[in-house]
């Protein structure tokens, strides 16, 4: 069996794959609100390329795929690109991580199509904080989004928070308490240097050892064992069996446990978040001179390639460290 294993011993069985850098929010952790720098239209892979290069994964030893964004569901044909995916032998995993703007429209569709589980963002819980936060005001329809993949059967229903000091950073325990009260499973995830504008800062970034301290003003938190290949160190919450996650990308990494490769939505590789480098399948699809076997032979050469390049860490920590050229929305989350 052919498996994607790095110069570390670490295999990858985990594909993101970016759908579209555009987005319905401009999350300031992620984008500027006067964010410009789109990926061309033409350069984004269509349906039939992503599913090739897809394939060619699962061949190699990928069995999960999460699809990301940006906001994947903007992408018009998204329960057409679940339900090709889910039908493909071998199916891997299929999961998407999503803004919940467009769930109360297309949840049920997309559980027909395939999907199973999802990851909604939600920062707070005040719709003012949201339209600030955001730049839209639309925290009533994450909220309207979240019942309705409730009522379609996703479960368990993932919230991922991001903390900002003098923003949210008030906020911890009543996100639990409110993801208890509704069954969703929180994480908190500490902002890394990944945005467009700039804004990130160590001096003012919430760290893991703060959100754990804030909740446990209010809550008991006895760490889970056995973390596998997540990244979120997980904890009961008052001795029941609801937990919620924490993720210290920047504090505590989990680089030695990664089994992540990511798509961009213009059809580059990376083995990382944080690389520098990127692997080109773009332009092996769109090479008229070879026929659909061979470049999936060369996609595939390209998905080790990819691997082979992936260093031990993201570097955050290295004095020398530089931050990816594109945002978290070009690379996808
Ligand atoms: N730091 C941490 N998390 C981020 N996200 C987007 N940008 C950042 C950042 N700079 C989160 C989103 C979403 C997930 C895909 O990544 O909130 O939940
Ligand atoms: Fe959109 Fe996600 Fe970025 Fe927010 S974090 S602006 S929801 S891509």
């Amino acid at each position: 069996m052919t498996e994607l294993i790095d110069t570390y011993g670490r295999k990858h069985r985990n594909l993101r794959v970016s759908l579209t850098d555009r987005c319905s929010l401009r999350c300031s952790y992620c984008m500027p609100n006067d964010f410009a720098a789109w990926i061309p239209h033409d350069d984004q892979l269509t349906t039939e390329e992503l599913l090739t290069v897809i394939e060619v994964g699962v061949s190699q030893g990928i069995n999960e795929v999460r699809l990301t964004g940006g906001e994947p569901l903007l992408r018009p044909d998204i329960v057409e690109i679940v339900g090709r995916i889910a039908s493909i032998e071998n199916a891997p995993e299929l999961t998407l991580t999503t803004n919940g703007l467009k769930l109360a429209e297309l949840a049920q569709a997309l559980v027909k199509a395939g999907l199973t589980r999802i990851n909604v963002s939600l920062d707070t819980l005040s719709r003012e904080r949201f339209k600030k936060l955001t730049f839209r005001d639309r925290f009533d329809d994450v909220i309207t989004g979240l019942e309705a993949a409730k009522s379609a059967g996703l479960s368990p229903l993932k919230i991922n928070s991001v903390l900002m000091q003098g923003v949210n950073d008030d906020e911890a325990p009543a996100l639990l308490q409110w993801a208890i009260e509704n069954e969703y499973s929180l994480r908190f995830i500490e902002q890394m240097p990944l945005d467009a504008g700039g804004i990130w800062e160590r001096a003012t970034m919430v760290s893991a050892d703060e959100i754990f301290k804030a909740l446990s003003q209010n809550y008991s938190l006895t760490p889970v064992d056995d973390r596998g290949s997540s990244p979120a160190e997980e904890f009961y919450v008052n001795g029941t069996s609801h937990t919620v996650g924490i993720i210290g990308s920047v504090t505590r990494p989990f680089c030695g446990a990664c089994d992540r490769l990511r798509l961009t939505s213009d059809g580059q590789l990376r083995s990382c978040l944080f690389s520098n480098e990127e692997v080109d399948v773009r332009k092996v699809l769109r090479d008229e001179s070879k026929d659909l076997e061979s470049k999936k032979l060369e996609i595939a050469a390209r998905f080790q390639k990819t691997v082979l390049s992936k260093l031990p860490g993201h570097g955050i920590n290295d004095p020398s460290f530089i931050a990816p050229a594109r945002p978290m929305s070009a690379i996808g989350g």
